[in-house]
């Protein structure tokens, strides 16, 4: 690559329920298009039949709006990037076998990506107000699929160095909201209602897990058995505390959260944070962790939220840093479920 070379990077996100294209230029975002799938709304999740049919529906317009409102031509393109894994299977194998396609017919190379690393480069989008951490960074990786602490030594130099054993954090949120009745997804509901709410009121067990790993199937259980055992004597009990127990679940969760970072800068030594992925999104978290700055000496980065639930742009970043190293795939790269980082 020349220095002087201006890069067009095409991102392409498949890998759940949200349909992705970006257009990126060198490592600013031209555009980020975004359609959310709502047909899961009335099953209280993903389905994944349901969700490659409408990312089959949604690609190419999807593609056609990102080219669209970046306002280049198709031509002017470098490369396609486009998520590998982790995800499900069926949703990545649209994405793949769309930039597969659109690279044999541009003629231009093509670039996997891991999700995860997605999330954790988000942060090194050029943008006003988002500054990129400093090597080494310690990044919290949260979704609907992934609890991780990373250690990222450099763009491609990353190691996990504590993970969920059962749940994802995303799906604690998600599945404590079922247990109140209120639709998937319902992570963003709790924040919302949490925001009113006491965080004390209710107590929640925080789980006994060792080293620098996480758990969050014990609260799901906790949380299920005192919203039986509460209903049981007053059938009103969620309507009428619905924010206070929102509030509580969130503190518990962020509560566990915090206390593995904690051991994990004890551990390393490293008080750079940066978060990532779709649970980063939410408001309880953001604020401990500017908080956090003050209270231990630590540099937290939250990316925006357009970049922290689902997006291409961050697949466009990744895409960016992996064309300037010319870490191209073949054509007969495939789709992985299950693509660890490394
Ligand atoms: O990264 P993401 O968009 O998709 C996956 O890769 O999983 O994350 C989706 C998850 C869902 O579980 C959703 O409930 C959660 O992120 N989420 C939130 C908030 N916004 C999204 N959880 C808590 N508070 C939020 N504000
Ligand atoms: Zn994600």
């Amino acid at each position: 690559m020349l220095d002087h070379e201006t890069i067009y990077i095409l991102a392409i996100e498949s890998s759940c329920d949200d349909t992705s294209a970006a257009v990126l230029m060198n490592d600013k975002v031209l555009s980020n298009v975004v359609a959310t799938q709502a047909i899961h709304n009335e099953y209280g999740g993903v389905v994944p039949e349901l969700a490659s049919r409408a990312h089959q529906q949604n690609i190419v317009p999807v593609v056609h709006q990102a080219i669209a409102k970046a306002n280049i031509d198709k031509k002017q393109l470098s490369a396609i990037a486009f998520t590998r894994g982790p995800g499900l299977m069926g949703s990545l194998l649209v994405g793949t076998s769309f930039a597969k396609s659109l690279s044999l017919g541009l003629q231009i190379p093509l670039i996997e990506v891991n999700h995860m690393k997605a999330h954790i480069l988000a942060h090194f989008i050029d943008e006003e107000t988002m500054k990129a951490p400093s090597f080494p960074f310690l990044a919290l990786t949260i979704s609907g699929g992934h609890t991780q602490i990373v250690q990222v030594n450099d763009y491609f130099d990353m190691k996990i160095i504590g993970q969920t054993l059962d749940d994802a954090v995303g799906e604690a949120f998600d599945k404590s909201a079922k247990i109140l009745g209120l639709p998937y997804p319902g992570g963003p509901l709790i924040d919302k209602y949490a925001a009113t709410g006491d965080p004390h009121k209710f107590e929640f067990t925080i789980p006994n897990v060792k080293n620098l790993d996480f758990s969050f199937s014990g609260l799901k259980t906790n949380i299920l058995y005192f919203i039986q055992k509460q209903t049981k004597e007053n059938p009103d009990f969620i309507k009428n505390n619905l924010e206070d127990i929102c509030a509580s679940i969130q503190y518990t969760i962020i509560t566990i959260l915090m206390k593995k970072l904690k051991k994990a800068v004890k551990q390393t030594g490293i008080k750079e944070i940066a978060i990532g992925g779709g649970v980063s999104a939410n408001s309880g978290i953001r604020k401990v962790l500017v908080e956090a700055q003050t209270k231990y000496g630590w540099k937290t980065y939250i990316p925006k939220f357009e970049y922290c639930t689902d997006n291409a742009a961050m697949i466009g970043i990744v895409g960016y840093y992996k064309y300037k190293n010319e870490q191209f795939s073949q054509q007969d790269v495939t789709a992985k479920a299950r693509y660890v980082i490394s």
